[in-house]
């Protein structure tokens, strides 16, 4: 199985599914994957279920729609979490991690933020009133022919293209890119967090390194307004912090997340991690 930075690297938005239904070891796989408990830098617990869509149909009358964004995909991963300040960084956190997970199965996944009716998540998670459904995703192989939305040519951006390592990452102060070294473990922990994917490719993180502290920021988008439902660009910086991590793991580097805001600059702090 290949390891997790390799899984970062390669891991791209899926929307076109085989039909393909997944083996009965495969679901056990995923369902295991999910029950374990989740937690995120800011303690909150998100939960997530594994949806057999023709099944919802049938049982639950749920349409399991997703406005003509995603092609064929017969499972759905929904989760939710408690409402709060952070809980969006916690939940886009964990849904990343079983996303990794699921891309070393070989499986395709895709964020999805809007385009999915999240009523019917509503319906299968039992939802209380002040839990949140911030994103789902659909899980299952890739087709090899291209989706509608591709063949129709709505499909414009590259999902690959970011933006250049030293626009994201500075130190001691937002004029002072650091300059990329590929020998350095904190680097590969960066180059991690620049391969996340965001909603509209907005590329929203930025860390800015003082000492042993690494602090992570929010560099807010107008577009991607926040809808009542979540903040999207918080669920950004979750996933950011989960590639940052699995990498680390990956290269035996310890350090903790912790509150410890420089106050310096315009940007939204986030959270820090301390090596
Ligand atoms: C929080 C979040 C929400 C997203 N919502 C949607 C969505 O509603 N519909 C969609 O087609 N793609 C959605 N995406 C996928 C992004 O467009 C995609 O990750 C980005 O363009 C980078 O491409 P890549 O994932 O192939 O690397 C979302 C991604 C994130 C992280």
């Amino acid at each position: 199985m290949i390891g997790h930075i390799e899984a970062i690297n390669i891991r791209r938005s899926i929307r076109n599914y085989s039909k393909e239904k997944l083996d009965s070891n495969l679901i056990e796989k995923i369902n295991a994957l999910l029950s374990t408990p989740k937690i995120g830098p800011f303690d909150n617990r998100p939960r997530f279920v594994l949806i057999e869509k023709p099944k919802a149909r049938e049982q639950e009358k749920v349409r399991l729609g997703t406005y003509g964004f995603i092609d064929n995909a017969a499972y759905f991963i929904g989760g939710c979490i408690e409402k709060s300040a952070f809980s969006e960084v916690d939940y886009g956190y964990s849904l990343q991690r079983i996303i990794i997970e699921l891309t070393r199965l070989g499986l395709g996944t895709c964020w999805l933020g809007g385009s999915f009716r999240r009523k019917d998540y509503r319906k299968l998670l039992n939802t209380q009133k002040n839990e949140i459904i911030p994103c789902i995703t659909p899980v299952g192989y890739k087709s090899t022919k291209k989706s509608r939305r591709e063949r129709l040519g709505l499909v414009f951006s590259d999902g690959s293209l970011r933006k250049d390592f030293n626009t994201f990452f500075f130190e001691n102060n937002f004029e002072t890119p650091i300059i990329f070294n590929p020998e350095d473990n904190y680097h590969k922990a960066l180059e991690a967090v620049r391969k996340a994917p965001s909603a509209m490719n907005k590329q929203p993180w930025r860390v800015l390194k003082i000492e042993d502290k690494y602090h992570f920021y929010l560099k807010r988008d107008s577009i991607v307004g926040t809808t009542k439902a979540s903040d999207l660009q918080k669920v950004d910086m979750g996933i950011a912090l989960a590639n940052f991590k699995l990498a680390l793991e990956e290269l035996n580097v310890q350090g903790k997340w912790h509150i410890a805001d420089p106050n310096i600059g315009n940007l939204e702090y986030i959270i820090t991690w301390i090596s």
